[in-house]
């Protein structure tokens, strides 16, 4: 079992460190091989997203993946951002399916914004169609407008394209993911305005018909937003593409209590994939010990058992992380008064020792 380690940016070196402590506690056979991304190879090769680094993730069986970013790398050019290494990893490996869990974890209820009640038991999987739609779609670019409201203004342009295969395939992946599970997914997308989304729908619709079994429906992307703050429970799993996944799995993390727990994956059609907390690099609070790498160690844990065949090391961890929880031990961003502040490495200490 080959990993590629690629802790990126940020507070990314920390918490990849962390995962990586818990994955060597399991007693399992793991080849790990650390390469640089982001910004870090950015400053070291000249290019977020290297040669060598590239390889390493083409030929392992899964990346561990921490963050990418940091403001000081906005000013370059766009290809040479920080982001284009993350963006980069998913179209090189065709990592279309994005699977970004929230779940609300009972000892953290109350570090919800929302009341306890909306969010106490919350179990939601987004699944983000992640390799399509308006991030890649091309024509893009800037140029003078040769019609619309204002003719020979400067103007910018991205395009929102999906392909009915495109559809189908994730479709496919929420209704086995479904299967799992309560059995329900909603669609999100704008069929209402958009011609892309009408295809969206119509192919889920068709994909259904394989899926008797799983109940489906329909919602606008504006009205998920507000279910999800209004009524989160009522989803199952919910399916959308690249943009509007990227907005809602943002505002479903919240529900949680923090984005410092969730984690994601994001396969190919050979189960290869990537493994990363949802949450960015924090830049604000790198290098000083205080960030949750718990988020990160899911993450591994998903990795066990997406890409590696082993459910019951991914079981161990995931236990293992709600004993450190019901132990009491919380990183800043989910303490409360009553429970027992750590930092970034002991609660990565704490996690080996309760996987017993
Ligand atoms: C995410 C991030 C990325 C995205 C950025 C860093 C390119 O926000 O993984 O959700 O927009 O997909
Ligand atoms: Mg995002």
């Amino acid at each position: 079992m080959k990993i590629a380690v690629l802790p990126g940016d940020g507070i990314g070196t920390e918490i990849v460190a962390e995962a990586v402590k818990v994955l060597q506690a399991l007693g399992l056979k793991f080849e790990l091989e650390h390469a640089d991304v982001g910004g870090t190879a950015y400053d070291r090769h000249g290019h977020p997203l290297p040669e060598a680094t590239l390889k390493l993730a083409k030929e392992a069986d899964a990346i561990l993946f921490g963050a990418v970013g940091d403001w000081k790398y906005d000013k370059l050019e766009r290809q040479f951002r920080p982001e284009q290494a993350i963006l980069g990893l998913r179209k090189a490996l065709g990592l279309f399916a994005n699977f970004r869990p929230a779940i609300c974890y009972e000892q953290l209820t109350h570090a919800s914004s929302l009341k306890p009640e909306l969010v106490a038991g919350l179990d939601i999987l987004i699944i983000r169609e992640l390799t399509g739609d308006i991030y890649f779609g091309q024509p893009r670019g800037r140029r003078i407008a040769p019609d619309g409201h204002f003719p020979g203004a400067e103007e910018a342009f991205d395009t929102m394209r999906y392909t009915r295969p495109e559809i189908e395939r994730i479709a496919r992946v929420a209704f086995e993911a479904a299967r799992q599970r309560d059995k329900r997914v909603t669609s999100v997308d704008k069929a209402n305005v958009l011609e892309t989304f009408q295809l969206w729908k119509d192919v889920v619709t068709e994909v259904h018909k394989d899926y008797t079994d799983v109940q489906l429906d329909h919602m606008y992307v504006d009205n998920a937003a507000m279910q999800l703050v209004k009524e989160p429970k009522r989803f199952d799993v919910i399916v959308t593409g690249n943009m509007f996944g990227d907005i809602l799995s943002d505002e479903a993390s919240m529900l949680t209590g923090s984005i410092g727990m969730l984690p994601s994956a994001s396969l190919n059609d050979k189960k290869q994939g990537l493994y990363e907390p949802s949450h960015g690099s924090a830049p604000d609070i790198a290098g000083k010990g205080v960030a949750n790498p718990l988020a990160t160690i899911l993450s591994a844990a998903m990795m066990l058992r997406f890409s590696l065949n082993q459910a019951e090391a991914a079981d161990r961890i995931e236990a293992a992380v709600k004993k450190v929880l019901a132990q009491g031990l919380r990183t800043p961003d989910i303490w409360s008064e009553g429970t027992t502040r750590v930092g970034t490495s002991d609660m990565g200490a704490a996690v080996v020792k309760a996987l017993g």
